[in-house]
């Protein structure tokens, strides 16, 4: 079925500037809040601790190392750290996980918060959702792909032997801290990676978050401090604003797969861990809007163009010819459209395609011949 996502139709923009005091609602039911700058770790034991209820702490081990200090006033919390990595996502981890929880005594109204990139935050949700039928989970993300992706909008997953995220749920956070300070430390390859998933919500959103990344670029390479706010406050805006209105991910919130599908080809053709998620995604991005071009569905002709110029800016590749020199694979065509059109049960088929048609509007399943993928892939 082919649905449409148009970001002018769902709700007024706010421009960047009055991003301002950088906290952002998410109106889902109940609604939360992201609170994004430096600093705001130092915020959560005060959210947290309400009414004496019991605190525990799931971190990625390097983080830990490096800024569970910030988390002040929850150093006596129970805290388990896990190893760095997706291979932290796993069910055997997920088990100590709820242990760590139950070891931990906490109770219906005790809260989880967990500290690190998408891994931790993935992996402690679902746990939360799980442990006593849901306890709340706070997120404090610490990579720029958390950040303004993976900590916001509910979703929580494992991996099976099968797959990525093939076991999860939806459990919204009871509120995210974003502590911009903890980016500095973060290794260059992450922070690159992190950039994909910027593009891609500039993309879906439009104007003016496209503009304000294209004129940020130089700031956001540097690790400048202001725009790294202004940016990820601004994505998250944007991401609270598809995630309310659809939080199932049933119709519009797919508008957020863009470069996903192809991202996952590559991802998985490389080996997953060769090639950075958000790297991946923005050669994924690249192809969509060639994908969007050959098929009749771009409307703006100088979308590729403008795109390919920002994700360089960025570091990034803006197409598989790009990815294969920066990555040194190989990445053949007929190797990455046949992992794009796999089905769990490994069945090859013509995989659907979330496609650009402007900025901001974005056509939703759109099938491709596998001919045609080939070629788009070569
Ligand atoms: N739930 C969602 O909606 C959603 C969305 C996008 C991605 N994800 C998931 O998120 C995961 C990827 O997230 P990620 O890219 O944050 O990966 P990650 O959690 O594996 O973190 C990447 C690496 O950065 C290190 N790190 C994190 N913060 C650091 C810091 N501030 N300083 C130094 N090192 C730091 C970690 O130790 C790790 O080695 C994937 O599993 C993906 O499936 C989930």
């Amino acid at each position: 079925m082919k649905r449409s996502f148009d970001a002018a139709a769902r709700g007024a923009r706010r421009p960047p500037e009055d991003v301002g005091g950088t906290v952002v609602e998410v109106g889902t039911n109940p609604a939360y809040e992201v609170s994004v700058g430096p600093g705001v770790l130092a915020d959560v034991a005060g959210f947290v601790g309400g009414a004496g209820a019991r605190v525990a702490v799931l971190a990625d081990a390097r983080v830990a190392e490096l800024h569970a200090h910030r988390l002040a006033g929850l150093e006596r919390a129970p805290r388990l750290d896990v190893p760095p990595g997706e291979g932290s996502k796993s069910l055997a981890r997920l088990g100590a996980v709820l242990d760590f929880l139950a070891e931990a005594e906490l109770d219906r109204s005790s809260c989880l918060v967990t500290l690190g990139g998408g891994v931790p935050g993935d992996l402690g949700g679902l746990a939360a959702s799980l442990f006593k039928r849901g306890i709340a989970v706070v997120h404090a993300p610490t990579t720029l792909l958390a950040m303004v992706d993976a900590s916001v909008g509910g979703k929580t997953a494992i991996n099976l032997a099968a797959g990525k995220n093939l076991a999860g749920t939806f459990h919204q956070p009871r509120a995210v801290f974003a502590d911009t300070e903890t980016l500095a430390t973060l290794p260059e390859d992450e922070l690159r990676s992190g950039f994909g998933e910027v593009v891609k919500a500039a993309l879906v959103e439009g104007e003016p978050l496209l503009a304000l990344v294209e004129e940020s670029a130089g700031a956001l390479v540097a690790r400048d401090p202001d725009a790294l706010e202004r940016v990820v406050a601004a994505c998250v805006r944007a991401k609270a604003r598809v995630v309310a209105d659809d939080p199932h991910e049933r119709g519009p919130r797919r508008a957020l797969n863009l470069g996903h599908t192809f991202a996952h080809g590559i991802e998985r053709t490389a080996g997953y861990g060769a090639v950075p998620h958000g790297v991946a995604v923005a050669a994924g991005i690249g192809l969509a809007l060639a994908a969007a071009r050959a098929l009749g569905i771009l409307a703006d002709d100088t979308l590729a163009d403008r795109t390919g110029r920002l994700l360089e800016a960025l570091g990034l590749p803006r197409d598989l010819t790009a990815l294969r020199a920066s990555s040194g694979l190989a990445l053949p065509a007929a190797d990455v459209a046949r992992a794009m059109g796999h089905d769990k049960k490994g069945r090859v088929g013509a995989p659907e395609l979330v496609l650009p048609a402007r900025a901001g509007a974005i056509e939703l399943g759109v099938p491709v011949e596998p001919a045609m993928l080939t070629r788009l892939l070569a």
